[in-house]
């Protein structure tokens, strides 16, 4: 995820800047670049690749500037796309953190009137705006204010023009803090980056825009001056960089609010604007991935037969060489989170060869699986650092929603009714996070077993697989998913007290069937905890705990139980002390066959 600094004080703002944007290296980023404003003149460096590997950084003498990483997201990471981004005469510089979702119109209009892009970033209309309104006569403040009137979607950004001392800050929807030193003021998208010079910070809120000038700071929010409160930081650096969270793994999971409304902005305004032309004249679709993002096909198998009737295939991307089927008219998706894993790159490539058209959802821009595919779509989760997939699935889920429902055949209503709900899962997944202590205290009564069976129907099934999957891997307890009716053919003979089950019963036409499932192996003295839906009184009467889901369409309960499943793992291995966010023998990239 991008991130975003601004100095205004008495230090050189070079060194400022590049020290504290080592402290937001944890956040991952491809490229980055200062700004300095060194008497009228405004010094500008952009680099691919870290910042660890320059030495003695030197860009004048200024005592204002603003940096940023880039982790990106429009356009490849190049020097061009880097920030700081600026207008045609490089007098405006700024760094900008979230995503524009209007950027491609107001482009489009801006150069209309004249002005130049250099970059492919969406971030750059918001120089050429603020020139736009400097050059109508307003002062640098004025225009920054008129400019964000015209913005959609979310921003962070800081604002430097050569011609006043001035530091401006804007905050919609994606985080921006103050840091107020003595006689110096910092702002950034997140705490460390500013811990090193003071640990006293302003939280902006939506709509704030921060002017910082030789004299103080004001806030502005929607036109009237606001008053926010100063508050002392009380973590180490070390706490910061995870937001004040133990683990990523953690911030990770508290992040997906923020993932499922990024990512939905990415492919739905007013109506879906996914291009589906990678869709035409198939008859088939082959999903090929490994692990979480094998679980999200399956999930993208059951919504997209659901929706649509296209026949969906789902293969180890590890086992899709060995065998030989026939590819006419086939659509083989790709889902990597990393972009980088060696089977799924194979199995594409395979796919390629015999003559099927692929898509590639992954996360990460410029990836190896981008240079494959076909066609390409990202997920918007920013990026993860636990090893452990649990952001970065749920943003494969959502691009998998959005694509069955634009390729869908069921009624206009009927869809606009599921966009409706996709658009109010982040407030459901908030709930969730607000039980999370009594998922904390179920995982810690359950953190002593050695093994566990985790079982769904349906859709259930593959929460059950991505449940167990989390389990095992930062748990290191046995945990095994299976569909509720194969129980019987065979792991029937594990069932007992030392063995828990997990199941994953949603209110949908595999409901019956499930809670029979349930009460057998209730009636074989396994403890039972069982994931339900808010309005299911039924349940409770057969099993030993109940984690409740706040009430979804069913076929969004992989978002809302998923992300369950990923607290109970999460607090499960916390009690066992294990080391949570790497895991032993596990890599987040998976780079070799
Ligand atoms: C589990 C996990 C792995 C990955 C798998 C595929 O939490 O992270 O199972 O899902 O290695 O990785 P990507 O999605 O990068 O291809």
């Amino acid at each position: 995820m991008c991130g975003i600094v601004g100095y205004f004080g008495f230090r050189r703002a070079d060194k400022v800047a590049i020290s504290a944007l080592k402290r937001l290296e944890y956040r991952g980023y491809d490229s980055w670049g200062i700004a300095v404003k060194s008497g009228n003149e405004l010094k500008i460096y952009k680099k691919v690749g870290a910042i660890g590997e320059v030495k003695d950084f030197e860009l004048g003498e200024g005592k204002i500037s603003l940096g940023h990483t880039r982790w990106a997201t429009h356009g490849k990471p190049s020097e061009v796309n880097a920030h700081p981004h600026t207008d045609c005469n490089d007098e405006i510089a700024v760094v900008h953190n979230g995503i524009i979702s209007n950027f491609q119109k107001l482009r489009e209009k801006l150069e209309r009137e004249g002005h130049e892009f250099k970059s492919e970033t969406d971030t750059e209309v918001i120089p050429h705006l603020i020139e736009k309104y400097c050059k109508k006569g307003l002062s640098f403040e004025k225009a920054v204010m008129e400019a964000i009137k015209e913005l959609e979607g979310s921003y962070a950004f800081v604002a430097l023009s050569k011609n006043e001392d001035k530091l401006i800050g804007c905050r919609y929807k994606s985080p921006l803090i103050l840091g107020v030193g003595d006689g110096e003021f910092f702002l950034a998208s997140d705490v460390p980056a500013v811990l090193e010079y003071t640990n006293r910070v302003i939280y902006l809120e939506d709509g704030d825009t921060v002017i910082i000038t030789k004299d103080g700071y004001e806030i502005i929010n929607n036109g009237v001056k606001v008053e926010r409160k100063v508050e002392t930081v009380p973590w180490s650096l070390e706490d910061a960089e995870r937001g004040g969270y133990e683990h990523f793994m953690l911030k990770e999971i508290h992040e997906i609010p923020r993932v499922i409304e990024d990512t939905l902005m990415e492919y739905v305004g007013e109506e879906i604007t996914l291009d589906v032309s990678f869709a035409a004249g198939i008859s088939e679709i082959v999903f090929v991935a490994c692990g979480t993002s094998y679980h999200a096909s399956l999930v993208g198998k059951y919504v997209i037969e659901k929706l649509t009737g296209i026949p969906v295939r789902v293969e180890y991307a590890s086992e899709f060489n060995y065998h030989d089927v026939p590819f006419s008219r086939s659509l083989v998706i790709g889902i990597t989170q990393s972009g980088e894993t060696a089977d799924t790159l194979e199995a594409l490539r395979k796919a390629k060869r015999i003559g099927a058209k692929t898509l590639a959802i992954t996360n990460v821009l410029g990836s190896s699986v981008t240079r494959i595919a076909d066609y390409i779509l990202y997920t918007r989760a920013g990026p993860e650092i636990s090893v452990c997939a649990t952001k970065t699935f749920i943003a494969q889920l959502i691009v998998l929603y959005v694509i069955a429902l634009r390729l869908s055949t069921i009624p206009r209503s009927e869809i606009e009714d599921l966009i409706t709900e996709l658009r109010i899962l982040p407030a459901k997944v908030e709930k969730i996070l607000d039980n999370e202590e009594e998922i904390r205290k179920i995982a810690e009564d359950i953190a002593n077993y050695d093994n566990m069976i985790y079982i769904g129907r349906g859709l259930g099934y593959p929460i059950a697989l991505e449940g167990a999957l989390k389990m095992k891997e930062i748990s290191y307890i046995h945990a095994e998913g299976y569909p509720a009716g194969e129980l019987k053919h065979g792991p029937f003979a594990l069932l007992g007290k030392e063995m828990p089950v997990i199941a994953c019963v949603i209110m949908d036409d595999t409901y019956d069937v499930m809670l029979s499932n349930v009460k057998e192996v209730k009636a074989r003295d396994s403890p039972v905890i069982a994931v339900a839906d808010e309005r299911d009184e039924e349940v409770e009467k057969f099993v030993d705990y109940v984690i409740r889901v706040p009430s979804t369409n069913p076929i969004f309960a992989p978002i809302t139980y998923s992300v369950v499943l990923q607290l109970l793992a999460y607090y499960t291995a916390k009690k066992r002390g294990c080391e949570i966010d790497k895991p032993r023998h596990l890599a987040k990239s998976v780079t070799v066959e």
